[in-house]
């Protein structure tokens, strides 16, 4: 099974961190499913972190459900790093992953993220120096961790030799999304790139990350990478009982039936009750309202739902059109009725535009 440093994992499928997505009310949704090994949180800022704005203290909130909780950080050299790793051990970390693969302008201009890909250098005594801070504040306990991409372009391919020398100064696992910062979301993850780093660094986890929307696709990214284990950010938006699924075909081999859509319905109202008692509820509208979207592509025709919660103004509005829709389905769901199977495409970024995260993203 999957170890980080001393922790434990349960299951090799992890959820990725999703600014603007990732709370902690999605956090546990993913874990009630089944299959989640770790969840991370959204990025956090390293800045935001030590003046503790009221935005980074409810991003970075966890409680006991919520476990392994992995805290996501960013910034570049010059940036906190070190005392905000410190702050998220405090705050109920059990692992820290330092951010090396945002390319959104805003943070991969100056803050870090991807720009952490253009030194490799400076990145890793950065990385050196917050995990000495975290190994020494935990006793050992909190292991370090990276995201990356591939690199900055196609010229310049980082992951592998970048991926060796964090392992060389500690850092625990990596892991890698094979995509280059320049493509965004576009084009397809290169997984042939991604068992590159996993061949070049043997004594640490690889951590395969991009395109795994189906549990097949966990069981191929495995068998084309060798990776220890396989992060989903877009997948669980849609699907967030691919864990589950995609774990128990890891396991046996075998993977148990989609949820039904009656089924599927049952998971957004249950995620919008945990959103409205952690969330709050003007946060709970307006996040359902997007969510919905990513809900609905794997539900065939909810068009009027999705109506119904894009325009409901209250929990109250949004419980009571998902009450009447799951009635609706597990009536009219059986035999006669064929259930919605998807394999398309993830979205792209046209579909990302649907979510407030894609300024930030
Ligand atoms: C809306 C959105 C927000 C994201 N936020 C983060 C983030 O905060 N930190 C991070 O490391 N990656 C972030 N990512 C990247 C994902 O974690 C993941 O690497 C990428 O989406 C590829 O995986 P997928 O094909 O399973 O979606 C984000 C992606 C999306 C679509």
């Amino acid at each position: 099974m999957l170890r980080i440093g001393p922790v434990q994992l349960a299951s090799k499928m992890l959820l990725a961190p999703i600014a603007g997505h990732t709370d902690l009310a999605f956090r546990i949704l993913c874990r009630e499913q089944g299959g989640v090994g770790i969840a991370y949180t959204d990025l956090l800022n390293s800045h935001a972190i030590l003046r503790e704005t009221r935005r980074t203290l409810d991003l970075a909130k966890t409680n006991e459900f919520d476990r392994p909780c992995g805290m996501q950080l960013y910034g570049n050299s010059e940036d906190p790093l070190p005392e905000a790793a410190r702050w998220a051990v405090d705050r109920g970390a059990q692992v820290v992953d330092i951010n090396m693969g945002c390319p959104v302008d805003k943070v991969a201009k100056k803050n870090g993220g991807s720009l952490l890909l253009r030194d490799c250098g400076s990145t890793t005594l950065l990385a050196a120096r917050i995990v000495q801070a975290v190994e020494r504040h935990s006793g050992g306990r909190v292991p370090v961790t990276a995201k990356m991409r591939l690199g900055w372009d196609p010229d310049h391919m980082v992951a592998p030799i970048l991926a060796r020398q964090l392992a060389d100064v500690g850092i625990a696992a990596v892991t890698v999304h094979g995509r280059y910062t320049v493509q965004y979301f576009s084009g397809k993850a290169d997984w042939n790139a991604i068992r590159q780093v996993v061949e070049a660094v043997p004594q640490i986890p690889i951590i395969g990350n991009g395109d795994v929307s189906e549990p097949e696709h966990a069981a191929a990214l495995i068998a084309t990478t060798g990776c220890a284990g396989v992060m989903v950010a877009r997948g669980a938006m849609r699907t967030p009982w691919i864990f589950r699924r995609a774990d128990e075909l890891l396991r046996t081999g075998q993977v148990g039936p989609e949820p039904t859509v009656a089924e599927k319905l049952r998971v957004v109202l249950r995620h919008l009750e945990l959103s409205a008692e952690h969330e709050g509820e003007t946060r709970t509208v307006i996040r359902m309202r997007q969510h919905i979207a990513w809900y609905g592509k794997s539900m065939g025709h909810i068009k009027p739902l999705k109506e119904a919660i894009r325009t409901s103004t209250s929990v109250a509005e949004m419980r009571a059109a998902l009450l009447a829709a799951e009635d609706e389905y597990a009536r009219l769901e059986g035999p006669l009725v064929p259930r919605a199977r998807r394999s398309e495409a993830l979205p792209g970024r046209e579909d990302l535009a649907e979510t407030d995260s894609d300024a930030r993203f």
